[in-house]
C-alpha cells in the first residue's frame, strides 16, 4: 500500500511524526512524504524533522509565503504532479492549513481517496482560513479520523457518517512520547535562566490577532502588563514578528522576553514548567491541558471545547481584560484529571484501520 502524506506547517510535522513512526513499524505500507514548503525557516521546519526523527521528505515543493490564493493554487498544481507520478492508494492530510486543503483537493479531483487526520473540528467562524480549509477537506475525504466525540457530532450535522472514527488526538500521542524526552534533553529553562513555575509562556500567531492592528497592539500591551509582574516568555512566530515590525513595535521598551521559535522538545519543556500559558494556538491549548498547565486562549471561540468544559482553558474574547483575568486565574486551582483526547494510541489505530 502506498500513501502520500502532505505536510507543510509546524503543527503538521508534530502530528505526522507520530503517524509516520507507526507507519514505519507496519509491514506493507510505503509512505511518501511531501513537504509543501509552507513553513521554511529552519526553526519552523528542519528542527522538527531532526528532533522528531521524521524521515526526510521525498519531495519539497518550496511553496512558502504569498497570499492564500497564490499559496494554495501553487500547492494544488505541484501536488497534482506528485500524485500523478506516485499514483498512491491514499493521500493523508492533517489539520486545517492551506497545505491540508491543497493536498485534499489535488487528490480528490483525480479520484485518489483522502484520509483526514483531525477531522470534524469546527470554530463556527467562517472568517477563519482554517475553518474554510477544514470544512472543505472533510467534505472531500474518504476516511475521517476525528479526535473527539464533539468532532464526530459536527461531521454528522454536516451529513458525513461513513468511515468516521474517533481515534483520539495524535498530538496526545506526541505529548506522551516526547514529554519525558523533553525533560531529559532540553536545556531551555537553564539557558533562559528560569525556575519551574516562575514564568508565563505565551504564543500569538493567528491571523485574526496579527492582521488586525488594534487586536495585535492590545494583546502585546496586556502581555507587557503581565511581564512587568511575572516573566513572560514568548517564542515569536514569523507572522507575528512581521506584524509587530509593521506596527513599528519597540522591542527594546517591552518587558516581554522574546525568543525565536523553538523546537518541539524545548517547547514542551517550556510548557511543562510554565505557571500559565497564554496563547491563540490550537495545539498549544491542548498541550497546556496535557501538561497540567492552565491556559488563557486569546480568541472569541475554540475548537477544543473539552478543555474549556473541564475548566482549564479560558476563552478571553475581551482582550482588554487579559491582565485582570490573568491575575484572577493565577489564584485558582484546576483539575486536569479527565482524559479528553484518547489513550495515546491514536497513530496506531489510524494505521490499523488503513491496513484493514
Ligand atoms: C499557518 C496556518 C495556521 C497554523 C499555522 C501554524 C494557514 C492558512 N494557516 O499560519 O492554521 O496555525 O500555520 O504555525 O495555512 N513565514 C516565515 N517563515 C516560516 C513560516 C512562515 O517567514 O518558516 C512567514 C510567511 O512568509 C508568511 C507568514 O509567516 O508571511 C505566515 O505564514 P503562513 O504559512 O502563510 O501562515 P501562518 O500564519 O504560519
Ligand atoms: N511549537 C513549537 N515551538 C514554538 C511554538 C510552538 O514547537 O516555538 C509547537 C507547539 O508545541 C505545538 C505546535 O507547535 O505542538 C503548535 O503550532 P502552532 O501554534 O504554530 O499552530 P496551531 O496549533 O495553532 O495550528
Amino acid at each position: 500500500m502506498n500513501i502520500v502524506t502532505i505536510i507543510g506547517a509546524r503543527p503538521q510535522f508534530i502530528k505526522a511524526a507520530t503517524v509516520s513512526r507507526a507507519i514505519s513499524k507496519q509491514k506493507g505500507i510505503n509512505e511518501i512524504l511531501v513537504h509543501t514548503g509552507q513553513h521554511f525557516d529552519s526553526n519552523m521546519s528542519d528542527v522538527f524533522f531532526d528532533e522528531l526523527e521524521i524521515p526526510k521528505p521525498n519531495y519539497n515543493l518550496g511553496i512558502g509565503g504569498g497570499s492564500h490564493g497564490e499559496q494554495t493554487g501553487l500547492m494544488l498544481q505541484e501536488i497534482e504532479k506528485v500524485l500523478m507520478n506516485e499514483k498512491p492508494d491514499w493521500v493523508l492530510v492533517y489539520g486545517d492549513t492551506n497545505s491540508t486543503l491543497a493536498g485534499a483537493l489535488a487528490a480528490s479531483k483525480i479520484h485518489i481517496p483522502v484520509v483526514h487526520v483531525e477531522a470534524g473540528l469546527r470554530s463556527f467562524n467562517m472568517r477563519m482560513p482554517e475553518e474554510q480549509n477544514r470544512i472543505l477537506t472533510d467534505h472531500i475525504s474518504s476516511v475521517l479520523f476525528a479526535p473527539t466525540d464533539i468532532a464526530i457530532k459536527n461531521l454528522e450535522k454536516e451529513g458525513i457518517y461513513n468511515n468516521v472514527l474517533n481515534v483520539g488526538d495524535v498530538m496526545f500521542d506526541a505529548a506522551l512520547f516526547y514529554g519525558d524526552l523533553a525533560e531529559r534533553k532540553s536545556n531551555v529553562l537553564k539557558n533562559i535562566g528560569v525556575q519551574t513555575k516562575s514564568y508565563v509562556l505565551a504564543t500569538v500567531h493567528r491571523a485574526e490577532n496579527t492582521d488586525d492592528s488594534n487586536r495585535l497592539l492590545m494583546i502585546f500591551s496586556q502581555l507587557n502588563k503581565i511581564a512587568i509582574q511575572e516573566k513572560v516568555i514568548l517564542p515569536l512566530h514569523p507572522r507575528t514578528k512581521k506584524a509587530l515590525e509593521r506596527e513599528k513595535y519597540d522591542f527594546s521598551k517591552s518587558s516581554i522576553f522574546f525568543i525565536d521559535p523553538v523546537g518541539y522538545l524545548d517547547m514542551v519543556a517550556l510548557e511543562k514548567s510554565a505557571k500559565m500559558i497564554v496563547t491563540d494556538s490550537g495545539g498549544v491549548q491542548k498541550e497546556a491541558y496535557f501538561h497540567n498547565v492552565p491556559c488563557m486562549t486569546l480568541r472569541d471561540e475554540t475548537e477544543w471545547l473539552e478543555t474549556v468544559d473541564a475548566g482549564c482553558n479560558h476563552i478571553i474574547s475581551d482582550l482588554l481584560s487579559i491582565f485582570d483575568r490573568f491575575q484572577s486565574l493565577s489564584k485558582q486551582q484546576f483539575d486536569f484529571s479527565r482524559k479528553l483526547y484518547g489513550t495515546g494510541r491514536s497513530a496506531t489505530e489510524i494505521v490499523e484501520y488503513l491496513m484493514k
